[in-house]
């Protein structure tokens, strides 16, 4: 074998043997750049006879055209395996949920207390808190509920030990009225102020939990009347139902810390009332009980379950799978974040 033959042999093998594009683009430097080995071949044909120059001349143009003919076929070859094997690992499947998918929802509760806050807001409610561990003070005697009243029934209300420091008897609090009494005592009127927050009563059954959810509301100042309160309380409803007919029931009712009392039914569906809160006028006792002077001021006062009202609006028919944090529960009665509705 000459030179030229051995040179075309040695470069078509390992041409077959190169596995990538810059594999592939050193070799064709190596024989064809400007100092590879065919290269300097073609250079020296200038020193030969005129005949060796025709012959040898001839050769290594076919030795060129030979190389970069298997360069150009190894090139295609070699990108149509890269080629493949992105296909093979950049796999799409196409069965998957279009995006974003939502994960998150916001708890139907949440979004009940959300819209109240707002409903109450736009007329000039401000959110107060207190306390889930409450003073037996705060939660029964400044709201003139007598040591023998029932609502201290042991069946009711979750007793803890007494604090430590003062004795005092200590309970989760039955109610969100307890909140009234601490506004009362640390503001001055006029008051206008909502609380919504967790309540506690020893109860559990398809329409009570031992841990739920009311809203109170309480209004103080001269001129307050039981107009206001019906008004307010319309008001409300019509706009958290969404039904601006929506018609109201008040009845009167009893709770030692207004007088007088009512229980507000709404007319559901067209086809029954049923009762969503209590309210009344704020005692004369509760506001003297707050150093308030109920010749001077009057007030207003409700409260309301915020599962009873969540389940009417959303069709929610046991209230206990409020706190089962099933997922598939959430996920079904959930909202997305950010939406009114
Ligand atoms: N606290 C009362 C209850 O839990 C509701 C209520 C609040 C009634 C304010 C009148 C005024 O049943």
């Amino acid at each position: 074998m000459n030179k030229i033959e051995q040179l075309r042999h040695n470069f078509l093998a390992d041409i077959e043997k190169i596995s990538t594009l810059q594999e592939l683009e050193e070799l064709r430097v190596a024989a064809l750049g400007k100092k590879g080995e065919l290269t300097l071949l073609m250079k020296e044909l200038g020193q030969k006879t005129p005949e060796e120059r025709r012959t040898i001349g001839a050769e290594l143009n076919a030795v060129k055209e030979t190389l970069t003919n298997a360069l150009d076929q190894r090139k295609t070859q070699l990108e149509v395996d890269s080629l493949n094997a992105r296909l093979a690992i950049e796999t799409l499947d196409v069965t998957l949920p279009p995006r974003p998918v939502l994960k998150g929802t916001i708890h139907p509760l949440s979004h009940v207390m959300d819209q109240a806050i707002h409903i109450f807001g736009q007329v000039g409610f401000v959110v107060a808190e207190g306390p889930d561990i409450e003073e037996d003070f705060y939660n029964f005697t400044a709201l003139n509920i007598p040591l023998e009243h029932p609502a201290r029934q042991e069946q009711d209300t979750f007793y803890l030990p007494p604090s430590s420091a003062d004795g005092q008897p200590v309970v989760l609090r039955t109610h969100t009225s307890p909140v009234q009494i601490r506004t009362m005592l640390n503001e001055k009127p006029p008051l206008r102020i909502i609380a919504p927050g967790r309540t506690y009563r020893s109860d559990s059954d398809a329409t009570h939990s031992p841990m739920f959810h009311q809203i109170e509301g309480l209004v103080v100042d001269t001129k307050t009347h039981m107009g206001h309160l019906k008004g307010c309380l319309e008001e409300f409803c019509r706009h958290f139902f969404e039904d601006p007919n929506l018609k109201l029931r008040f009845r009167p009712g009893y709770f030692p810390f207004t007088e007088p009392s009512a229980e507000v039914d709404i007319w559901w569906k067209g086809n029954s009332w049923l009762e969503i809160l209590g309210c009344g006028m704020v005692h004369p006792n509760v506001l003297r009980n707050c150093n308030i002077d109920p010749d001077v001021y009057q007030g207003f006062a409700f409260g309301m379950g915020l599962e009873r009202i969540a389940m009417l609006k959303y069709g929610i028919e046991d209230l206990r799978l409020f706190f089962e944090s099933d997922l598939r529960w959430v996920g079904y009665y959930g909202f997305e974040p950010e939406s009114r509705e």
